[in-house]
């Protein structure tokens, strides 16, 4: 199938998992607005319906909490079909039914990304509207994902990582007691083969967490000194401080100087704050357990957006540079999730080895940022190749190509659009 056939299966993907301002990642395995799909997919909406990409954002915050958190999972009509529904969540944070925890805050960077090719006119009215309410969830991070100041950001609980079932979580995991969860019915096994979905064990211990925020009725203090799950994430950190360096120039053209110079400071902890993740023996970023100080010790695609944060000392880049070049060499498309020479590493469980399409976005806009054009470009083109040959799909098998998970998937249509296809980088030349 040609790009220009591929632009418009990707087209139809966004329009039919719209519901009406927002998007769904996918039906059946997830009915919701999902809080960073929402944010790509603006991108995808960018290249033909400008108006509708800001507005999909504009509904992701409408479910803001009271505190400055933007959830996870706005639901915004009950839907049977997903597995943990609001009433398992139990919260009252904002004014749509939400689960408790947020998700990567990609927002600020794709915001910056609109405002920068607005052709609507509206733009920077918009930007201007969103700009109070990225600060305070930015607020929210600082205070109750970083209490203490460390310039790391940790997660709450896996889902909160947006890398649900990743490798590293499994030990801090583990050590969570399962209790107050009662009987439950899991839905993500009927839509997609149990083979690839996370094991009981962990459902159990997800679920006991969220019973442990509940029990604490989501107070964003309490969460964050008492949740049996706290690890200081590779990923969320570094989205975050690039979101922080988007949302500093997007305060500079708006005027907004107090706003600029707040930031200017959350950068200048975050850069500083960084080396906490950097594995010496490894040579790269990885996780911390902050309830017991200890660093996980394998490398994920996270470990490569350092780059994408603006980390591109030369120690970092050419770190990177090898750890690309050897599992390049292992397998056949990149980015794999985690590292294919760890012992974790599957290839088509999720998080713990397939491909995603936006973390390639993310990893390539790094590179090529870094000046490093060949490896960004080859990560776009592996990503259209799996495309190609996969299609629309959820994630991807590093080895076999094989798309997986869901089908007919948001985000992986937006990135499509906004980056991989061939007829966009054409555009971009
Ligand atoms: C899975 C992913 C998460 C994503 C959600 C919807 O839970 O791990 O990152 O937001 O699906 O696509």
């Amino acid at each position: 199938m040609s790009h220009a056939e591929l632009d418009n299966q990707a087209r139809a993907i966004l329009t039919g998992n719209d519901q009406g301002g927002y998007t769904i990642p996918t039906k059946g395995l997830y009915p919701y607005q999902w809080n960073w799909d929402s944010v790509f997919v603006a991108l995808g909406f960018a290249t033909f319906d400008q108006d509708r990409a800001w507005r999909e954002i504009e509904m992701l915050f409408e479910g803001q909490w009271r505190d400055g958190m933007v959830p996870h999972i706005l639901f915004r009509k009950d839907d049977p079909s997903y597995f943990p529904g609001p009433s398992v969540w139990g919260t009252d944070g904002g004014p749509i039914p939400s689960s408790g925890h947020s998700q990567p805050p990609v927002a600020a960077s794709v915001v910056h990304d609109l405002l920068a090719g607005d052709t609507t006119g509206g733009g920077e009215e918009r930007a201007e509207r969103l700009l109070p309410k990225l600060m305070n969830w930015h607020r929210w991070y600082l205070s109750y994902r970083d209490p203490d100041g460390l310039g790391v950001i940790a997660v709450i609980h896996p889902w909160e990582s947006g890398r649900d079932n990743l490798p590293d979580w499994d030990e801090a995991l583990r050590a969570v007691e399962v209790r107050d969860i009662g009987p439950y019915e899991r839905k993500d096994t009927s839509h997609v083969d149990p083979a690839m979905r996370p094991h009981k064990e962990d459902y159990d211990r997800y679920l006991s967490i969220v019973a442990a925020c509940r029990n604490v009725g989501w107070d964003p203090a309490k969460v964050a000194a008492s949740c049996p799950f706290f690890v200081a994430d590779p990923g969320v950190t570094f989205i975050f401080l690039r979101a922080n360096r988007d949302l500093l120039a997007l305060a500079e053209r708006l005027g907004r100087n107090e706003e600029a110079d707040e930031i200017r400071g959350w950068i200048a902890k975050m850069e500083e704050g960084a080396a906490r993740l950097w594995n010496e023996d490894l040579m790269a970023h990885v996780a911390v357990n902050e309830r017991t100080c200890k660093q996980t010790d394998g490398i994920s695609s996270a470990s490569f957006l350092a780059l994408y944060a603006g980390l591109t000392d030369t120690r970092t880049l050419s770190a990177l540079q090898g750890h690309f070049d050897r599992i390049a060499a292992k397998v056949r498309y990149l980015m794999p999730s985690y590292d294919p020479g760890h012992p974790s590493y599957e290839p088509l469980r999720y998080w713990r080895g397939p491909v995603w399409a936006m973390i390639n976005y993310m990893i390539a806009k790094g590179f090529a940022e870094a000046g490093d054009k060949a490896r960004a470009e080859r990560l776009r083109a592996d990503t259209a190749k799996l495309i190609e040959t996969g299609g629309f799909a959820e994630y991807f098998s590093p080895e076999s190509g094989a798309g997986a998970g869901g089908g007919a998937f948001s985000w992986t249509s937006a990135i499509w659009l906004s980056w991989a296809s061939s007829t966009r980088a054409e555009q971009a030349a």
